[in-house]
């Protein structure tokens, strides 16, 4: 397994709608390994892999924060949300793209996905609570939209004006 560089927000590639994943392979499963270990080491519970580069319909998530529960890693390929509640829930997010920066998002409460397995095999589950939030942040990714795209656009450009002074200092080094 080998720990992936996550994309800073802003970068192109985090605003792109990526490829259905159509191989499943061994390169695939060795990608899910990668980015679940990329994503623990963070640590986060969501990770999509046009976060580290990789511009597929692909996304690893553990919501389990309990220290002494067992981890709940989770591979979703080609998810996609095929029914919603009308209540909805209101999340304090952040993005491991977009370090130390949080912001309130309402999304629905529950959510049904659908998505194939490291087989290719169809799985469907319903997710509530911070798993519902989650799944909902990292499909977003898949379609190049970022949880800061709900924010009214002065607190966007806020953060988006703070990540691009992070970029700087990151690439003099500081
Ligand atoms: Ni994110």
């Amino acid at each position: 397994m080998t720990k992936r560089t996550i994309l800073l927000h802003p970068d192109p590639r985090l605003k792109a709608v990526c490829d259905p994943v159509d191989a499943f392979d061994k390169d695939l499963r060795a990608l899910a390994d990668d980015m679940l270990e990329t994503m623990y080491d963070a640590p986060g519970i969501g990770l999509a892999a046009p976060q580290v580069g990789v511009m597929n319909r692909m996304l690893v998530m553990d919501c389990v924060k309990d220290d002494l529960a067992a981890a709940e890693p989770m591979v979703l390929i080609n998810p996609r949300v095929i029914d919603a509640s009308t209540d909805l829930n209101v999340y304090d997010e952040g993005c491991l793209s977009i370090p130390d920066q949080y912001a309130e998002v309402e999304r629905p409460a529950r959510v049904k996905v659908e998505w194939s397995d490291l087989d290719g095999k169809t799985v469907q589950k319903e997710f509530d609570g911070l798993w519902a939030t989650c799944v909902q942040h990292e499909i977003d990714h898949l379609n190049g939209k970022l949880f800061i795209d709900y924010l009214k656009p002065l607190k966007r450009q806020m953060i988006t004006r703070k990540m691009q002074k992070l970029k700087r200092e990151i690439a003099r080094g500081l």
